[in-house]
């Protein structure tokens, strides 16, 4: 994930065009019409309820669409694939959770070198090097051989993150990645997404953490209902909400 490999990439980006979900009968998301370019960080933000996991899982079909298209870099997400093409696929699209989810049985380090190992064929002794550098980047370089139950909430967030890098995906998504973790702990872990943001790294954060929106996204897309009812950078969308619901919702987060 150097600079220099992100620049001869080819130009990449997610376009979700008319993106409908429903839960039986109740629409979950509206005619999505969105698209995210290389190295563009996008904060979704909206009330509860609203769409935003849901939106977020459609990227790296987690969840099933019911009619529109999601794509990146022009490959379908959604077309027809047997299991072998979509775990390849997945392994392109980082995913960090609310609840870090990992392997409590295996050591931290063992944690971010399993799947460059298992799906991508990656000799251990490489991946397990390449894990011990991407635990120092998150600043967790002391914990490799500590096992998840040892490490606090924002330590197990900061492993994550580093589980997921280590599949040199061009897209990171968060969903949340702070919700779970104690105030003390959410500018750790904030701290290492703005410095994955600067570096170029391609995201979608679904995020209540308005300050990180506010300095580190490049768009906020505001949604709710299950719609999109604006995208604009912070400055604006902080300053002149042009929704009526987006006033509101900005109102409440201020009181
Ligand atoms: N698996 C599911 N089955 C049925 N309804 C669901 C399911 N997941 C989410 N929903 C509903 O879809 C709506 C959007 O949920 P979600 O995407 O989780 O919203 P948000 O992340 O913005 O809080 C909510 O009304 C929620 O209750
Ligand atoms: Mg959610």
């Amino acid at each position: 994930m150097s600079t220099s490999a992100a620049e001869t990439q080819p130009l990449q980006t997610i376009r979700l065009s008319d993106v409908c979900k429903s839960y039986g009968d109740y629409p979950v998301l509206k005619n999505i019409d969105a698209e995210v370019a290389r190295g563009e960080v996008v904060v979704i933000c909206g009330p509860s309820g609203s769409g935003k996991s849901t939106l977020i899982r459609t990227i790296n079909r987690l969840e099933e669409i019911n009619s529109g298209s999601i794509t990146l870099d022009g490959q379908n997400i959604h077309a027809a694939m047997r299991t072998r093409e979509l775990n390849a696929l997945r392994s392109r699209i980082g995913f960090v959770f609310q609840n870090f989810n990992l392997f409590p049985h295996l050591s931290v380090v063992e944690n971010v070198s399993i799947s460059p190992v298992r799906v991508k064929g990656v000799a251990a002794n490489v991946a397990h090097e390449k894990a011990l550098k991407l635990l120092d980047r998150v600043g967790l370089a002391d914990k490799a051989q500590a096992y998840p139950g040892q490490l606090s909430g924002g330590q197990q967030q900061r492993v994550a993150i580093a589980r997921a890098l280590a599949m040199e995906p061009p897209v990171m998504l968060f969903d949340e990645p702070t919700s779970a973790l104690d105030p003390e702990m959410v500018g750790e872990v904030l701290a290492v997404m703005k410095s994955l943001a600067s570096e170029g790294m391609t995201m979608i954060c679904v995020t209540h953490e308005m300050g990180f929106a506010r300095d580190v996204a490049d768009r906020i897309w505001f949604i709710d209902a299950g719609q999109i009812l604006e995208t604009a950078p912070p400055e604006e969308f902080f300053k002149t909400p042009r929704h009526p619901r987006a006033q509101r919702f900005l109102a409440d987060l201020r009181h």
